[in-house]
């Protein structure tokens, strides 16, 4: 069995995507932790939406770090389709239907060049997979960032304040981040 690692970053606010994407809500030590991910990656598995937002750098362009790493889109809906779009945007991810009962055997059988696969999707996908696939790891970073998004109540607030992590417990699974302004 593959070791998959689901990768998201959320800010304090609960936002996981700033503008559509999720480097509104990152850190430089998120960053670097989100890079050190991908040097173990084999594979990354993005969802549909992050593959064809326009705005998000090519994952395995010409000259980066992952130019000869596979990148695989999983879509519920038609793949086809997906391909198509993919191809015309020239990107070289390569697009795989799933279901909910046959997303593990994907997982399992998409091309990698090692064990270790990535999944940067946003939380819908990351749920399937945390779902389906036995020993998927969720590696969660909570950033102490607010984040602004269009049509939350939140979105007229300047929304800019240095806090620092003071505690951290653990109790039956659940977090408890204390912080105090720095
Ligand atoms: N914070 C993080 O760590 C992180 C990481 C990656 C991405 N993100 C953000 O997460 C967001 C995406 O993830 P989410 O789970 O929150 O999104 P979501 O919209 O709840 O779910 C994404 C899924 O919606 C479906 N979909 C429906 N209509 C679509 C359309 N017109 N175009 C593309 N997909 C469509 C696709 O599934 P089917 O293809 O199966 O139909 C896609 O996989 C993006 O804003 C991205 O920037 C955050």
């Amino acid at each position: 069995m593959r070791e998959l690692i689901v990768s998201l970053v959320q800010s304090i606010n609960g936002s996981y995507a700033q503008d559509g994407w999720s480097t509104g809500v990152s850190t430089k030590a998120d960053f670097a932790y989100f890079t050190s991910l991908r040097r173990q990656a084999g594979a990354i598995i993005i969802d549909r939406r992050t593959a064809l937002n326009p705005n998000l750098p090519v994952i395995n362009g010409a000259g980066k770090a992952l130019d000869h790493t596979p990148v695989h889109v999983l879509t519920e809906s038609d793949p086809e389709v997906l391909a198509a779009q993919l191809a015309e945007l020239g990107l070289d991810y390569r697009a795989h239907h799933f279901t909910p009962d046959t997303v593990a055997e994907v997982v399992e059988s998409v091309e990698a060049t090692s064990d270790t696969l990535v999944c940067e999707s946003g939380p819908n996908l990351a749920y399937r997979l945390l779902d389906s696939y036995p020993g998927a790891q969720l590696h969660l970073s909570l950033s102490p960032r607010y984040s602004r998004n269009s049509g939350s109540h939140f979105c007229r607030l300047e929304a800019d304040i240095d806090l620092c992590v003071i505690d951290v417990r653990t109790v039956d699974d659940q977090v408890f981040v204390r912080y105090a302004k720095a």
